[in-house]
This record gives C-alpha cells, structure tokens and sequence, in this order.
C-alpha cells in the first residue's frame, strides 16, 4: 500500500488518487481505512470538496444545540467537525467521547472499512458537479503555492480527467449512492437545501432523531444562511486553519448560488459535459438528481 503513493510537492498520491498534502499524510490516510473505529452513535459528513460540506456541518452542528449560535460562533468549523483524514485532528477524534460528528471528503474506497459494520449515520451532500467544477476552479485560483489553472477549459478537462483532490467526482458520487441502501444513509442536495431549507433541517433532524422546537428551527436556518456563516469567521475553514492561511487566499463562501457555472461553460461544454454524465451516471436513475 504505502509503495502505492508517491509524495508529491502540490499533492500526495494514494492510491492513485491525489490528495491534499496540507491536510493528509499516508500514515493518516492508510490509519482511516485500516484502523480508524467508527461507532455506532458517530455521525459522519460525506462529500466531494465543494459541495457544500461547511454548510451541511454548520447546519447539523446547530441542529446538536437547538440553533443557539454560541458553539458555532466562537469554535472554529474543523475543530467542531474534524475530518477522519486530517493528520493534525485524526488522534483527537479518536479520544473524542461520543456522540462525535465528523466529516470526510474521502471516497468510498478509502473510507474507514469499520463503517461498513456498525450503525453509524452518514449524511451525503451532493451538488450540481457543474457548480462544484465552477466553485473548485476559483479555489485553484486561489492556491499560492501550486500551479493556477491556465483557464477553464483546462481545468474543465482536468476535473473531468480526476486530475483534482479526491479523484473523479464521477467516480466518488457513484461509489457513494450504490451504498445509500446499506444502513443509515441520507442524501441531501445543496439545491434542495437552498430551494426548501425548512424541509431540508427537518428531514435532516428526522434522520438524526432530533425532536426541535419550530421557533428553534427558525434558529438553525437563520444561523447557518449564506450571510450568517459569511460573518461568522469561524465558520471560514481556509481563514481558520493556519495551514489553509499559508496556501490559499481564496474566500471558504464564494457566491453561495446554484446555476453560476451557467457564466462559465460556453454552450459546446455544458453540452458536452451533460453527455458525459449521462454516460457516466447511465445506471442511477436520473429523476434522482434535482439539477435537471
Ligand atoms: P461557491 O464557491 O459556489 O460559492 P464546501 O464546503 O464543500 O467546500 O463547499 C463550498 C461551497 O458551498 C461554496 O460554493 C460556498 O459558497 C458554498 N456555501 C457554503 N455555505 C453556504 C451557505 N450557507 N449557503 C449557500 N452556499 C454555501
């Protein structure tokens, strides 16, 4: 395994994916899947970078605190929620007492293989991959330490190509859905969450057997709104994080919108891309996604 991955100066292969060596390290990436012990009452955040993983953790931390902004308002979002790969935050997780909430970028594959035999909760979010692919180009841009996108259009073709952290969004959210009938599983959209957000928190809280008060409801969607979150700088990972700081000074809450990718992707590219998926994602059913 560890003659599989090669450390590279941007980003650290494993397994043939590449990571991101500011966060990760294989010691810690081979420890997740091997060893790392998921339990019953953990709660996990699963999704691809960009898809609104901050949001979804701000949005589950207040649903713990009955929407009191205290918590989120004065720890920063990873050490509410540390990722299972983070090398400097893994150990604290797995002294944390439970109920632990915890998030993952990580695809299926390397995901820790205790998962796969207990009854903890996963909480999937999922986003049109054209926003994602939008979303991500401006963070690339971002970067201080690693070589920018020449344009969109090669960045378009290396996220098609998996050439990005975490591998191919393709390959990450169908490895995901296969196993959403395996235990407790819930998918949530990011559109869903904008277009119903008192639908969403609470579906979100049936999942979690979290009874709330409406009035405390009305808290977790104000304090978790894109303007909340985007004043509240604990709730900016890349500020927070002095290893963020030293790489990137690209904003963690950029436009916060469905449907920017339409002032990115000429026509030849959307059409293009919407082939692909369709190719890709051929098995699933396509009512399943609410972006088309
Ligand atoms: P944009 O770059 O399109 O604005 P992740 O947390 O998975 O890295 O996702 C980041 C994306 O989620 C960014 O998208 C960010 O602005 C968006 N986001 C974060 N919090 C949000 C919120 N409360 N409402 C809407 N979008 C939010």
């Amino acid at each position: 395994m560890l003659q599989d991955s090669v450390q590279m100066s941007e980003c650290l292969f494993f397994e043939g994916l590449p990571m991101p060596s500011i966060l990760t390290n294989v010691e810690t990436l081979c420890f997740a899947r091997e060893e790392f012990l998921v339990r019953d009452d953990d709660v996990i955040i699963v999704s691809y970078p960009r898809s609104g993983t901050h949001w979804i953790i701000e949005i589950l931390n207040l649903i713990h605190v009955n929407g009191d902004p205290t918590w989120i308002q004065t720890v920063p979002v990873f050490l509410r929620s540390p990722w299972i790969e983070d090398a400097h935050l893994q150990k604290d997780l797995i002294n944390r007492n439970g109920p632990r909430l915890m998030v993952s970028h990580l695809p299926v594959q390397l995901f820790p293989r205790s998962y796969f035999n207990c009854n903890a909760k996963v909480v999937y979010i999922l986003r049109n991959p054209k926003d994602i692919i939008t979303s991500l180009y401006h963070v690339s841009r971002g970067f201080v330490c690693k070589k920018q996108p020449e344009n969109f259009d090669e960045f378009l073709n290396r996220f098609i190509k998996g050439d990005v952290h975490y591998g191919s969004w393709f390959d990450h959210t169908l490895g995901w859905i296969k196993k959403r009938d395996m235990g407790s599983f819930l998918l949530i959209f990011y559109e869903e969450l904008q277009r119903d957000p008192r639908g969403s928190v609470e579906k979100i809280c049936q999942f979690l057997g979290k009874k709330l008060k409406p009035e405390e409801i009305d808290l977790v969607i104000r304090n978790s709104s894109f303007s909340a979150m985007k004043e509240n700088k604990m709730s900016d990972h890349f500020a927070m994080d002095g290893r963020m700081q030293k790489v990137i000074i690209a904003p963690m809450l950029r436009k916060g919108v469905s449907g920017d990718w339409k002032n990115h992707f000429t026509v030849a590219q959307s059409e293009d891309f919407d082939k692909l998926f369709q190719e890709k994602m051929s098995r699933l059913d396509p009512g399943l996604f609410p972006w088309f």
